[in-house]
């Protein structure tokens, strides 16, 4: 089995590897920027680790696995532009550098990009692998829609909210881990069980990003602090703030929420100091680890020693407190 720091340097070196050789190179700059950044290559690497789960030879999965982190990055600049959010990986985002179409463009084309590397999967898993992975994307798109519908409404509940990060994020995770089983060829009821553990870190993982949207550091997060206040996002704090407020503190959310030319500094600090009150910092923690345990008996449902499944579990343990 290979180590987590193994299968990052497999995938690093083969983003690294893709060149996008046609003119025009003002379409193809923005995407190797985009890829050149970095991040944390999760995706990817849940896909492999999966993978390796059943079967050694980890290059198998490494196309299809391109192709998922490539779409992932493909989803993250149209969301820049949507989130109207300036930085990434403490870079300037695809639309300052240079400007909204070709954020849009360059994006489409990172889309396309995704399906070819993701057609580039071995014939006899291409119709299962397509089928999870165009479902996945549509179910993405409904989650953006939500997420952006939820803007303008302050009358979101926890269970729609919950829903919309099922379907912004916690899908792709659970498809790279489904694509690395099915490729492994693990009984179906692992490929189900690894799916459903991928859904509930993924809901983990989105708790914790709108927590350090919040209380993360500018630094090491990549992105600005507090974007998801500015655009009214209606996050696991947001929406515990509206139900836990008393009147006071329901007056300053009304006063901030949907107001339009506020200074950004001062909603910032004016709602975050509402969810400091109310504690809601901890109360998403809580249930950041409510679901990280579900996600985890999902992992010891598989039909493998448990030996296997240290790598799996660090690599999401760490996932759960991590600062970027
Ligand atoms: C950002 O994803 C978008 C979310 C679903 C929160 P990541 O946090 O995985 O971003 P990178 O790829 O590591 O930069
Ligand atoms: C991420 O949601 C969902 C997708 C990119 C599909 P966010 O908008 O919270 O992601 P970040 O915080 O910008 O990375
Ligand atoms: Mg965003
Ligand atoms: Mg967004
Ligand atoms: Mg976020």
């Amino acid at each position: 089995m290979y180590t987590f720091e193994e299968i990052l340097r497999k995938i690093e070196g083969a983003i690294g590897g893709i060149r996008f050789e046609n003119p025009p190179k003002s379409l193809f700059a923005p995407i190797e920027y985009t890829l050149a950044l970095g991040g944390k290559r999760i995706r990817p690497a849940l896909m492999l680790m999966a993978y390796n789960l059943y079967k050694e030879d980890v290059e198998q999965a490494l196309n299809t696995a391109l192709g998922v982190e490539i779409f992932h990055n493909f989803t993250l600049l149209h969301d820049d532009l949507m989130d109207k959010a300036d930085m990434r990986r403490n870079k300037p985002t695809v639309h300052k550098v240079w400007n909204a179409n070709t954020a849009i463009l360059s994006g489409d084309a990172m889309l396309i990009a995704a399906y070819q590397w993701i057609g580039q999967t071995k014939a006899h898993y291409l119709k299962p692998i397509l089928e999870l992975f165009t479902q996945t994307a549509m179910e993405i798109c409904e989650g953006q829609q939500y997420d952006m519908e939820f803007e303008g409404r302050q009358d979101v509940s926890v269970d729609e909210y919950m829903e919309m990060i099922r379907l912004k994020t916690a899908v792709l995770l659970a498809c790279a881990l489904k694509m690395g089983a099915i490729l492994a060829d693990a009984p179906e009821s692992d490929a189900e069980h690894l799916y459903q553990f991928g859904i509930e870190i993924g809901l983990a993982f989105q708790l914790q990003d709108d927590l350090l949207d919040v209380y993360g550091n500018a630094s090491t997060f990549g992105k600005n602090i507090g974007g998801d206040i500015l655009c009214d996002k209606k996050t696991y704090l947001l929406i515990n703030a509206f139900q836990g407020a008393n009147e006071r503190q329901q007056a300053v959310l009304s006063q901030w929420i949907g107001a339009k030319d506020v200074n950004p500094y001062e909603k910032i600090i004016a709602i975050k100091a509402i969810y400091d009150e109310l504690n809601l910092r901890e109360l998403c923690e809580q249930k950041m680890r409510e679901y990280f345990e579900a996600g985890m008996a999902h992992l010891d449902a598989l039909a493998i020693p448990t030996e296997r499944l240290s790598i799996l579990k660090g690599v999401c343990a760490k996932l759960m407190n991590r600062e970027s």
